[in-house]
C-alpha cells in the first residue's frame, strides 16, 4: 500500500466554543486554543481539526456560516487565526479546517441578495421553487424539525433547507456557486491550512425533480434522503473540487457523509477515485437508533457494531481508506454509550480506545475523549442548548404524540449536547475552562475527571491514549496491516488480527462485565508474543513483556490486550 502522511496521522478535534476560554466571557476562543497547543503536542497527535470558527449567527454553533473569510467575533480575529496557524506549524502540527458548503447561514451576503429578486447575480445561488397548492413545493422534512422549505415573500417562492430555517442549501448545479466555493477554499489553503473536513458533503447534489418523499404513518413529513443523499452528481462535484482544489496542495480531506455504506466509502474515498482521502460514515453510530430515528433509549448490540466495523475494515482494505471515530461534537460520549461510565469507567474507556486505534484507518480523538469524559444528564428540555435536540423534542412531543418523559430519556442518551459541555482541564472553578462562567454547562463530575489529575498519572486514560498514539508511530503494522475479524458471533468481545509482512497483531477487547474464557486461535497457540499494550494494571506497558499462549485465555471485564508476533 502506498504510504501517505494522512494515513499515519492521528487527528484531534477541537470544538472551540467548549475548549478553552481565554478572556472570561464564558466562550471558548482562539487564544484559548493557542494556550493549549503544548498539551496537544504532548499528547502526540499530528493534526487539529477545528470545528467552524467563521463568522456566524450561531443558530447551529458555527455550522451556519455568514462569512467564510472572517472569524466569529466571540472566537477572536483573523489576526488570532493567523497566529494560531503559525503556532500550530511551529510545533510541527497541522491544521484541518471544518468547512460547511452544503449550506450557508441566511445571513450570508449571497443569500441576502438571492432572496431579494429573481434576476440578480445571486438569484440562483440557492434552491428556489414555487409553492404547490398553497404549501411548500414538496413534503420533505428537514433535519432540524419542520418542513425543509421556507417561504420568502420578496420572491414569492420557497427555499430549501435540509437543516434549520437559517441554513439555506446552496445550489451546486450553478457553476458560479462552485467557482466561489473553490476560490474560498484556495484562499484558506494560501493561508497555510493543511486540510479540510467537509461538512455533509454527500448532500450537495439534489435530485432535480424534487419529488415527494415516502411518508410513513405517524410521520409529519416525507423522507428526503433518497433524493438528497449520495446522488451520483455529488461524486461529479467532489471530483471537480479535487481536480481544482485538493490535488493542488499536499493536504488531507475527510468528508462527513450521512447514510453511507462501505460501497459508498469505496467511491468517496477510493485510492483511484480522486475525490476525498476518507469519509466519516454513520453506520456504526446508528447501532442504537430506534425504528426511524436516533431518538431511542435502546442499548446497542455488540454483534451489530462489529458487523458494521468489520465490514468497513475488510471492504476498504487496499482500495480506500477508513477514518476511525467513536466521538465528535454530534455524538454522545463513547464511554457512556459503548462502555461503562460507572465502576469500569477507566478500564472501559481505555478498552474502547484500544479497539478503535488498532484498526486500519486514521484515528480521530474528540476533545475530552482522551480523559474519558462522560455524558452529562440534565432533567429538563430547557437545560439543553442544541438546535437539533430542542427542535426534535418539540416536533416529536407536539406533532407525533411521543411521551415527553420518554423523549427526555432519549435526549439524555443521545443529545449532541453530551459532547458540548466544556473541556475539563482541572478541578478548579468551571473545570479550568475559563474564570468567569460557561456558555453552556460543566459536567459535575469535573472534580474527578480532568486533565490535570491525569497528566502525571501513568495509569490514567490520558497516559494510555499517549501510548496508543506512540505505538501507531512505532509499528507500521498498526497503520498498514490488513485486518481479519475474530469471533464475529460473540456478543461479548471485539477481537481481530492485523497482518503486515512477517508480523501479526492480535487485538482482544472485552465489552462484557463478566469474565470470559476465549479459545485462542490455533495459529497463536503455544506461541510467544510481546504485549504492546493492555489496560490491566499489574502488567507493564513498555511493549516488551513476553506473552506465552496456551489454548485458552481469560479476559477480565472490559479488558483490552494487544499482542505482537514477530518473525512468523
Ligand atoms: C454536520 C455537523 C453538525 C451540523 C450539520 C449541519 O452534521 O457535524 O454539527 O449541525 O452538519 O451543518
Ligand atoms: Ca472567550
Amino acid at each position: 500500500m502506498k504510504q501517505d502522511w494522512w494515513k499515519e496521522a492521528v487527528v484531534y478535534q477541537i470544538y472551540p466554543r467548549s475548549f478553552k476560554d481565554s478572556n472570561g466571557d464564558g466562550i471558548g476562543d482562539i487564544p484559548g486554543i493557542i494556550e493549549k497547543l503544548d498539551y496537544l503536542k504532548n499528547l502526540g497527535v499530528d493534526v487539529i481539526w477545528l470545528s467552524p470558527v467563521y463568522r456566524s449567527p450561531n443558530v447551529d454553533n458555527g455550522y451556519d456560516i455568514s462569512d467564510y473569510k472572517d472569524i466569529m467575533e466571540e472566537f477572536g480575529t483573523m489576526k488570532d487565526m493567523d497566529e494560531l496557524i503559525r503556532q500550530i506549524h511551529k510545533r510541527g502540527l497541522k491544521l484541518m479546517m471544518d468547512i460547511v458548503v452544503n449550506h450557508t447561514s441566511d445571513e450570508h451576503e449571497w443569500f441576502q441578495k438571492s432572496c431579494q429578486s429573481e434576476d440578480n447575480p445571486y438569484s440562483d445561488y440557492y434552491i428556489w421553487k414555487k409553492g404547490k397548492n398553497g404549501g411548500p413545493p414538496n413534503n420533505w422534512g428537514s433535519y432540524f424539525g419542520g418542513s425543509a422549505w421556507e417561504y420568502c415573500e420578496s420572491r414569492d417562492a420557497y427555499y430549501l433547507h435540509m437543516y434549520a430555517k437559517k441554513q439555506p442549501d446552496l445550489n451546486w448545479e450553478n457553476p458560479k456557486v462552485r467557482e466561489d466555493v473553490k476560490k474560498m477554499m484556495l484562499w484558506w489553503l494560501e493561508k497555510g491550512v493543511d486540510g479540510f473536513r467537509l461538512d455533509v458533503i454527500n448532500l450537495i447534489a439534489k435530485d432535480q425533480r424534487f419529488p415527494d418523499g415516502e411518508q410513513k404513518e405517524g410521520e409529519p413529513f416525507g423522507n428526503m434522503i433518497p433524493y438528497t443523499h449520495n446522488i451520483p452528481k455529488a461524486h461529479t462535484f467532489i471530483k471537480e473540487l479535487n481536480r481544482d482544489v485538493f490535488s493542488k496542495y499536499p493536504i488531507m480531506t475527510v468528508g462527513e457523509t450521512l447514510e453511507t455504506t462501505a460501497e459508498d466509502g469505496k467511491k468517496y474515498a477510493g485510492f483511484n477515485e480522486h475525490e476525498l482521502n476518507m469519509i466519516f460514515t454513520f453506520e456504526h453510530m446508528n447501532v442504537d437508533n430506534g425504528k426511524n430515528s436516533k431518538w431511542s433509549d435502546q442499548k446497542f448490540q455488540l454483534t451489530k457494531l462489529k458487523e458494521i466495523m468489520n465490514c468497513w475494515q475488510t471492504e476498504l482494505d487496499g482500495v480506500a481508506w477508513n477514518s476511525l471515530y467513536w466521538n465528535n461534537h454530534d455524538q454522545p460520549r463513547v464511554v457512556s454509550r459503548f462502555g461503562n461510565d460507572g465502576i469500569f469507567w477507566s478500564r472501559s474507556a481505555k478498552m474502547l480506545g484500544t479497539c478503535l486505534h488498532m484498526m486500519q484507518g486514521t484515528p480521530y480523538i474528540y476533545q475530552g475523549e482522551e480523559i474519558g469524559m462522560t455524558n452529562c444528564c440534565f432533567d429538563h428540555i430547557e437545560d439543553y442548548e442544541d438546535v437539533e435536540t430542542v427542535t426534535a423534542f418539540r416536533q416529536r412531543t407536539e406533532m407525533m404524540g411521543e411521551d415527553p418523559d420518554y423523549m427526555m430519556r432519549c435526549i439524555r442518551k443521545k443529545s449532541r449536547d453530551n459532547a458540548r459541555t466544556v473541556m475539563q482541564w482541572n478541578d478548579g472553578p468551571f473545570a479550568g475552562f475559563g474564570n468567569n462562567g460557561v456558555w453552556f454547562a460543566v459536567n459535575p463530575n469535573y472534580k474527578k475527571i480532568n486533565v490535570s489529575s491525569q497528566l502525571e498519572d501513568e495509569d490514567s486514560i490520558l497516559s494510555y491514549y499517549k501510548r496508543l498514539i506512540r505505538l501507531r508511530k512505532k509499528y507500521p503494522i498498526i497503520v498498514y496491516g490488513d485486518y481479519t475479524p475474530l469471533f464475529a458471533d460473540s456478543g461479548k468481545n471485539f477481537c481481530y488480527t492485523r497482518q503486515y509482512s512477517n508480523e501479526e497483531l492480535l487485538v482482544l477487547c472485552s465489552f462484557s462485565e463478566s469474565v470470559q474464557d476465549i479459545r485462542v486461535p490455533v495459529q497463536f497457540q503455544e506461541r510467544r508474543g510481546r504485549i504492546l499494550i493492555t489496560n490491566m494494571s499489574g502488567l507493564t506497558d513498555n511493549d516488551t513483556e513476553q506473552y506465552q499462549f496456551g489454548e485458552h485465555i481469560t479476559l477480565e471485564p472490559y479488558e483490552a490486550k494487544v499482542i505482537l508476533f514477530e518473525n512468523l
